[in-house]
């Protein structure tokens, strides 16, 4: 009997490396993935999880894979869910179930574990990632099964087993980080009446402190994918880890929002993407080259219909590499340039070029061109509005 836990560090999955050990009488395998959340959250990790008596731990470095696999394809798909949230945690978490599974397979063991409460989205999104990869293996959610319900509680059944912990009693927000955003959901948050205090912020410098003179980031793509930041190459994570940088510090990406949870309420969280929202702009500024009306608006069906597809955990679907596949397509155009202008929160399109350019200053003009002859606009119009005009005859008898 083994089980491989997916492990932050944090008082949950302490707390639940015991409570495997007493409850199901087996050997604890701890996993914990690097997605970018930051060395403050993974120093000390391995120590951590063998002191609260995990029998293995392993840490694995899935930062280029999350960008590059993930990120970029959701971007693709210009997917944005319910008009304001950049997905940042549902990105993250078939990356991170993916990997559990491979290190199940590899130790031999014969379940999977996760911290996630039973009330939210991400419970949903690991189970049906194990579902999809290793539907052999059973399932444990302790949260859906302990009776233990607050912090306090962890802390006691911690203190009794005498394994040490630096978690506090008062953990004001639920926050979740990656290399692509940080959430924080819980505390004061949960009055939606209650603006966020200055302490709920912690990626990005606040737009009222920041600084007085804009800053011009320029983003260059190559078939969808962003290779180059102010004319530098990088690699898929680092060129995030940059723009994070420079949106960061001009207060760009916060945002506070209500949101449907898939297990049916309504929850209220602030979220921080600064990079990401320069990214998807930038993104979506040279679409706006490329891709003509009729292709445009199936792009943003599909990003609607994958805003979904990723909140609500079904990555590993038929329908979600259709509506990559399709995305990929169209991605295939999206080369060039874009200048973003940051300043005090705002990140806005200043400059784009591309050689898959459909735009023409040639064609736009008001002036005299040779492919539009103002007369062919006539017959186009009566022909478009033509069942108008034959209803309205009608009408008039
Ligand atoms: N509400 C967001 C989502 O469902 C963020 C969830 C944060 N998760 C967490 N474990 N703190 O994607
Ligand atoms: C959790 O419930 O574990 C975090 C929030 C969410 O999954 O929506």
């Amino acid at each position: 009997k083994k089980i491989v836990l997916a492990y932050s560090g944090g008082l949950d999955t302490s707390a639940i490396i015991p409570w495997l050990k007493e409850n199901y009488g087996c050997e604890v395998v701890a996993f914990a993935a690097d997605v970018g959340q930051g060395d403050e959250e993974l120093e000390g990790l391995h120590e951590k999880a063998i002191a609260s008596g995990a029998s293995e731990c392993h840490i694995v470095d899935l930062k280029e894979e999350f960008v590059s696999e993930y990120i970029f394809p959701t971007i693709t798909t210009g997917a944005v869910y319910e008009g304001e949230y950049l997905l940042g945690t549902s990105m993250a978490r078939p990356v991170i179930a993916k990997a559990q599974v491979e290190i199940a397979r590899k130790v031999g063991a014969d379940a999977l574990c996760h911290g996630c409460t039973g009330k939210g989205n991400d419970q949903v999104r690991f189970e049906s990632t194990f579902a999809a990869l290793a539907p052999d293996l059973t399932v444990i959610a302790p949260w859906r099964e302990w009776d233990m319900v607050s912090r306090e509680d962890l802390l006691a059944y911690l203190a009794e087993r005498n394994i040490a912990t630096t978690a506090s009693a008062t953990k004001i927000y639920s926050r979740d980080a990656n290399a692509w955003h940080i959430s924080h959901e819980g505390g004061e948050l949960e009055d939606p009446w209650q603006e966020p205090t200055k302490q709920v912020w912690t990626m990005t410098v606040d737009p009222e402190d920041a600084p007085d003179a804009p800053e011009r980031v320029t983003l260059s793509f190559n078939e969808g994918k962003l290779t180059h930041v102010d004319g530098e190459a990088l690699s898929p994570y680092q060129a995030l880890v940059k723009l994070n940088t420079v949106a960061a510090a001009h207060g760009v990406g916060r945002i506070d929002i209500v949101e449907n949870r898939l297990v049916g309420m309504k929850s209220r969280g602030c979220y921080e993407t600064p990079g990401g929202t320069v990214l998807l702009k930038a993104y979506k500024a040279l679409e706006t080259m490329v891709l003509d009306k009729a292709a445009l608006k199936y792009r943003e069906q599909i990003g609607l219909e994958f805003s979904h597809v990723m909140y609500d955990g079904r990555w590993f679907t038929a329908l979600n590499d259709a509506l990559l596949a399709g995305a990929a397509s169209f991605a295939k155009k999206v080369t060039g340039d874009i200048v973003v202008k940051l300043y005090k929160g705002q990140a806005t399109v200043t400059q784009r070029r591309s050689p898959n350019s459909l735009y023409s200053e040639d064609f736009a003009t008001f002036g005299a061109d040779d492919v539009y002859d103002q007369k062919h606009a006539e017959g186009f119009i009566r022909l478009f509005s033509l069942s108008s005009r034959i209803e309205a005859l009608k009408n008039q008898g």
